[in-house]
């Protein structure tokens, strides 16, 4: 069996906050053998092809720096600005700045020839989302004929929002470089197979683009997930239970709401705090028994649409404060930071709601990890968005439309008067779907499909 090579544009760091993907795919580099690679987070004057190779928690991760405008360009810019916002469908947030596809690919130059000194010729190499799509392409071009898998963490886009960003044909040649290429959900490889089989029409100079040949290419859908029996285990652990008490001395009787999302215009923050009002401005039954925890870290706040993201929400939960709270309630905590999951783990199980509203979302693993975390014999209830890729593993969550606000309020109330046996009922098949998409049958399953045990040759370098 050959090594394992992930790439990914952050690599795993030190300490206990690592996330989900990166404990899952520890583990499966620590059976193969390999590394993880990727940029070291720091910024230099000259750029170099040159990886420093570390151990960190008994991981091993190779590194390289950027140089500050290759990375505004890449991550920022193009993967942050054009990327994100497009295939999260949202082309009114994109900025089309068509020269930093430049640094974009500058960047995966800069990756490939790092890493190629570095490979052997039965490694296996993972390479993951959207920061790093023509990663393959600059691989063969200069030899490789390894395996290369790829993973889109994001959801595909739609055609139209697909042929908005600059280049999204040379984007697709570079996806059909890869021998595997993996998606979250059924809708995604809908909408990429859509496009793969019509091609993009012919560019307005009149020279017509090219077709894209995916014959030695596989799309498959291989929704990720979480580790749901050790957040079970993380909701009762003492850390957790340090949380809970604190949080629960603080509310009282009143049943929680709870968000935790990065702080992304993606998330429908300001939406779901809307569907709040609207469920106490429309049922006073649940003005001081209720309280809406949002926790919402900060997350690429050097990008202005962002910023608005983050005023928008500002201002919403100051509206609903200054409307509901009374001297001795108040109807929302806001928390703009980051916690540990040990702490999550105990908030998920305390919360009578857990509130996924997302306008769109890849999969969202903050779905699987609050089922989870679930008390069995008292457990919380799931509202979730339609347009997440969570929504095809968890039909028996309370399905909304994130976008209608009154259904979403009616979802509230449905969740905070769902009768016990019901909640068990829902909540016991949600969990054994979140134990059927575990994050360690993620990556068996798209490892083996990307490396049966009997290889065939690689697409041509
Ligand atoms: C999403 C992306 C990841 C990314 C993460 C955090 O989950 O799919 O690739 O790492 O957001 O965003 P950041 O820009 O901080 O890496």
């Amino acid at each position: 069996m050959g090594r394992l090579i992930i790439v990914s544009n952050r690599t795993p760091g030190k300490g206990p906050a690592a996330g989900g993907l990166a404990v899952a795919l520890r583990k499966t580099l620590a059976e193969r053998e390999g590394f993880w690679f990727g940029w070291s987070g720091k910024l230099v004057d000259a750029p170099s092809s040159e990886a420093r190779f570390e151990s960190i928690d008994g991981l091993t991760v190779a590194q390289i720096d950027l140089t500050r405008p290759d990375h505004h360009a890449y991550y920022a810019g193009f993967s942050n600005s054009i990327l994100w916002p497009s295939f999260h469908l949202r082309l009114d947030l994109a900025t089309i700045e068509g020269h930093w596809y430049e640094g974009y690919r500058a960047v995966n130059q800069q990756f490939a020839r790092a890493l190629l000194p570095h490979l052997r010729p039965d490694d296996i190499i993972w390479v993951h989302d959207y920061h790093l799509i023509p990663l393959a392409s600059e691989l063969r071009n200069l030899g490789a004929r390894n395996r290369i898998g790829f993973y889109l963490h994001i959801p595909f886009p739609t055609a139209d929002a697909l042929y908005a960003i600059p280049h999204h044909n040379e984007l697709m040649r570079d996806l059909s470089r890869y021998d595997l290429v993996g998606m979250q959900a059924k809708r995604d490889v809908a909408a990429f197979t859509e496009f793969a089989d019509h091609q993009s029409p012919s560019s307005i100079s009149g020279n017509p683009l090219k077709s894209v040949d995916f014959s030695r290419s596989e799309t498959a859908a291989f929704p990720i997930g979480s580790d749901p029996d050790a957040f079970a285990s993380l909701a009762v652990s003492p850390a957790a239970t340090k949380m809970v008490k604190r949080v629960e001395r603080t509310l009282r009787e009143q049943r929680l709401i709870l968000g935790v999302d990065r702080l992304d215009y993606s998330k429908g923050l300001p939406q779901r705090v809307e569907a709040y009002e609207k469920l106490l401005a429309n049922d006073a039954r649940f003005r001081r028994v209720t309280h809406l925890m949002q926790i919402a870290p900060p997350s690429r706040d050097s990008i202005k649409e962002y910023q608005e993201t983050s005023d928008a929400l500002d201002a919403i939960c100051g509206r609903v404060m200054g409307r509901f709270a009374e001297p001795d309630w108040s109807p929302l905590t806001y928390v703009k930071r980051a916690y540990g999951q040990p702490s999550l783990a105990g908030l998920y199980r305390l919360a009578r709601v857990g509130l996924v509203t997302p306008l769109r979302d890849g999969m969202n693993l903050v779905a699987h990890e609050f089922v989870g975390s679930q008390d069995p014999a008292n457990p919380g209830v799931l509202v979730l968005s339609r347009f997440a890729g969570a929504a095809e593993i968890f039909p028996d969550a309370i399905m909304v439309n994130p976008f209608d606000t009154d259904e979403t309020a009616e979802a509230l109330r449905m969740a905070l008067d769902m009768p016990l046996q019901e909640r068990i009922d829902r909540w016991t098949t949600l969990m054994a779907a979140a134990r059927k998409y575990s994050v360690d049958n993620w990556s068996r399953n798209f490892l083996e499909r990307l490396a049966p045990a009997t290889t065939s040759d690689s697409a041509t370098a």
